[in-house]
């Protein structure tokens, strides 16, 4: 890969990878990228390293910039494999005067590469190493993504290397947000959002007051994933102190799978009851959408909505999956309703229920169960519910 230049004496020199359709559970259907940075001063710094398979693109790019033997520190940010999975490769390579990490880093990286010989420099929140002309500050930010993860900033660019943080799984041949749609990148940065750092939102919210706090002015935020934020580093920031605080607006997702179509029916008719109230209604047949498209919609919704058929007395094995999934993910501030046919027994409502009653979503009631083929009053009552969620949703907003 060609390296790019993003500030004077800062380059990208990352990995763009078009083929991944799979990030543990998370569909990436435009691929990503494994960003990585080099910091050319009197010291020598490369921030991140890249999945294993990149490593190639990665040392071409990084070539074409410097030898790589005259790097002083390696910067682990994060442990997870897609940004040091060539790690061990590139130390025989480049051999460093200092691997820099969080301590959790530390513990990570013995327990990914057990190598205890290497030269780990352990730093602290707030702790600066001066590169002659620059100044690396780190700050940690445990559990975004990994309890090992960590940001850089580069105080004299104030350009801050967050991580995971800010993220996007996109392929693109473009580097910076203002050469791409910003609606596609938004909707990218949102699903990345929904799907890996939602469970942590209450820390998104209190990094975002310590980086307030401690005063970190921000011109440009350089993720370790996707387009790198340079005219819009402000949105960005937005955009999380909203999903953070997981704000919720006039919107329901419908979620429902359906056997021999009765179920379904039951879902476009409680999304009619909705759409008469004005709410926002996005429905959703799970055997042609995946959880994590799903879940890019749930995050500012106010209303989930969960429909299923029973079998072999249980839910449909899709929406199983969907509320385990969904569960994990720890959505704050909803509300909710079920419904669902039935042969002869009718177990799937109330486990949907259960469920959401795990998550602590309030369900509106009723809970509705027909029996095989709904009639049109059962029409009517899934419409009337989908009206009362309505009426709950202007309540709560
Ligand atoms: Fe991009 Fe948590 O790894």
């Amino acid at each position: 890969m060609k390296p790019i230049e993003i500030m004077k004496s800062v380059y990208w020199v990352g990995a763009v990878d078009w083929n991944v359709r799979d990030f543990h559970g998370y569909t990436t259907y435009q691929g990503t990228t494994y960003n990585a940075f080099l910091v050319i001063d009197e010291k020598i710094a490369l921030l991140d390293t890249v999945k294993k398979p990149f490593m190639v693109d990665y040392m071409e790019a990084i070539r074409q910039i410097v030898d790589p033997a005259k790097i002083d520190y390696i910067i682990v940010n994060h442990v997870e494999p897609d940004h040091s999975s060539c790690l061990p490769d590139i130390l025989t390579i480049v051999g460093p005067e200092k691997i820099v990490c969080s301590s959790m880093g530390k513990k990570a990286l013995l327990e990914h590469y057990h190598q205890p010989e290497w030269p780990y420099e352990v730093v602290e929140s707030g702790q600066d190493i001066s590169l002659g002309q620059k100044t690396l500050r780190f700050l940690e930010t445990r559990m975004l993504h990994w309890p090992d993860s960590m940001f850089s900033y580069l105080k004299e660019d104030r350009l801050l290397i967050s991580s995971d943080a800010f993220g996007q799984h996109w392929a693109t041949g473009e580097r910076f947000d203002d050469e791409v749609d910003q609606s596609e990148l938004f909707s990218h940065a949102a699903k990345y959002y929904a799907n890996i750092l939602l469970p942590y939102s209450s820390l998104v919210g209190k990094l975002l007051d310590e980086v307030r706090k401690i005063g970190l002015d921000i011109d440009m935020i350089a993720p370790d994933h996707g387009l790198i934020w340079r005219s819009h580093p402000d949105k960005i920031i937005e955009a999380y102190d909203t999903w953070g605080k997981q704000k919720a607006c006039r919107k329901a997702v419908i979620v429902y799978d359906t056997m021999w179509n009765s179920t379904e029916a039951m879902a476009r008719s409680v999304a009619d009851g909705l759409l008469e109230k004005n709410v926002r209604v996005k429905l959703f047949d799970l055997k042609r959408n995946h959880r994590s498209d799903i879940m890019t919609e749930i995050l500012d919704a106010k209303a989930l909505i969960f429909g299923s058929p029973t079998l072999n007395n249980g839910m449909m094995p899709t929406m199983a999956d969907m509320l385990h999934y969904l569960k994990g993910l720890r959505p704050q501030n909803k509300i909710g309703a079920v419904f669902g046919s039935y042969g002869w027994s009718g177990e799937a409502v109330k486990l949907m229920s259960r469920a959401l009653e795990e998550m602590k979503i309030e369900a509106v009631e009723p809970k509705i169960t027909i029996q095989y083929i709904p009639t049109a009053e059962d029409l009517r009552d899934c419409k009337q519910l989908g009206r009362k969620v309505g009426e709950a949703i202007d309540k709560a907003v």
